[in-house]
């Protein structure tokens, strides 16, 4: 058990073995600010957003789903990868799963952060083909499947088909545009500035993309921006509902430009199939009917939205001949230079 499937996402980092969740943690992490010494890691960390005095940084080191801070997303790797590994004497092999179409570069910073955090050897796979193979989905015969990730930095569209990705894309917008969404409706309309975590948990509790056939609302907590003062504020359903409609269509929008270049023998098997919605960032209430609505092809939810793409991962690690049609295989730094 010394081999480790990977989701390295933005907002949460899930660690499995086997079909065992070893780690489900916020990909946060609390350090000093002047010297860099790490505090709290994970949900310890995210507990902390927006609460630091001056002398603590809590940081997302992962944006959009790359690594935005080499040396944090190192620290961090580091405390998940010893959490997680019993033997500290076996270097574990490990399948990382990362948006698709990320660059050279950032393909190299993720073998260099987790071969500085231990492994012995990095994998790494698109998240939509961890999704489809999570799910059990047959993507390895000459049938076209689409599978859309909403994470909270990134939504990933493939089209998979014979083993590989047949087309692609990787929008920068999910589930914290949301969030961002929010934070701007009540700003503009209820003159309140809120933090993130407060615009987060309105989406989560009353979010939605389509009216509700009962009105909700909620009361939050801001800062006046007039006065300057506390202040606590209702917000409804449809007032969430009206502040996220952009966000939903720039992701509907993601998922056309992909069928657009997509070939119509595959769409054809597209029709059929469906779209298989993965991620926490399509747990907003009604995406799935949004989404099928805006594109007239039925959509179904992964059972396990977030998990299913470590799942994946974790049995991609032990079938890697389901990846034999792609450019898959374990790179340590210096296979990178000999390449
Ligand atoms: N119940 C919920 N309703 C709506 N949104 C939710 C819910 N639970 C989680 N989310 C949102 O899902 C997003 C996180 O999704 P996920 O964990 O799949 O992202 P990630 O894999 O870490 O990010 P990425 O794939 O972009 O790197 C966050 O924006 C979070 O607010
Ligand atoms: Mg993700």
């Amino acid at each position: 058990m010394t081999d480790f499937g990977v989701d390295l996402g933005s907002a949460r980092t899930v660690i499995v073995s086997g079909k065992q969740v070893l780690l489900n943690e916020p990909s946060v992490i609390a350090i000093e600010t002047h010297t860099g010494e790490p505090v709290a890691f994970g949900q310890e960390a995210y507990e902390m957003i927006g609460r630091t005095p001056d002398r603590i940084t809590a940081l997302c080191p992962i944006e959009r789903g790359v690594i935005a801070d080499y040396d944090v997303v190192e620290l961090l790797a580091k405390h998940f990868l010893s959490k997680v590994s019993a033997n500290r004497m076996l270097k574990p092999r490990v399948m990382v799963s990362m948006p698709s179409g990320v660059t050279a570069v950032q393909h190299r910073s993720v073998i260099d952060a987790f071969t500085a955090a231990g492994a012995r050897n990095v994998c790494m796979i698109e998240a939509p083909v961890a999704a489809a193979i999570g799910n059990d989905v047959d993507f390895t015969s000459p049938r076209g499947t689409i599978i859309v990730d909403v994470g909270a930095g990134t939504t990933d569209v493939a089209v998979l088909s014979m083993g590989g990705l047949a087309k692609c894309e990787s929008a920068r917008v999910a589930g914290c545009d949301f969030d961002d969404a929010i934070t701007r409706y009540v700003r503009k309309e209820c003159n309140v500035l809120i933090g993130p975590r407060t615009a987060e948990n309105i989406k989560k509790t009353i979010g939605c993309v389509t009216e509700r056939p009962f009105e909700l609302a909620m009361t939050a907590k801001g800062r006046n921006l007039f006065t300057g003062l506390p202040q606590a504020f209702e917000i409804t359903a449809s007032q969430v509902c009206t502040a996220v409609a952009d966000t939903a269509n720039a992701i509907c929008k993601a998922v056309q430009s992909v069928l657009e270049n997509t070939p119509p023998e595959l769409i054809g098997d597209i029709i059929t199939d469906g779209v298989l919605l993965s991620g926490n960032g399509s747990l907003i209430r009604g995406f799935d009917e949004y989404l099928a609505h805006y594109t007239h092809i039925k959509v179904r939810r992964a059972p396990e939205p977030k998990l299913c793409v470590a799942f994946g991962t974790g049995r991609a690690l032990r079938n890697m001949d389901l990846l034999k049609n792609g450019d898959y295989a374990f790179r340590t730094l210096q296979d990178l230079a000999i390449e």
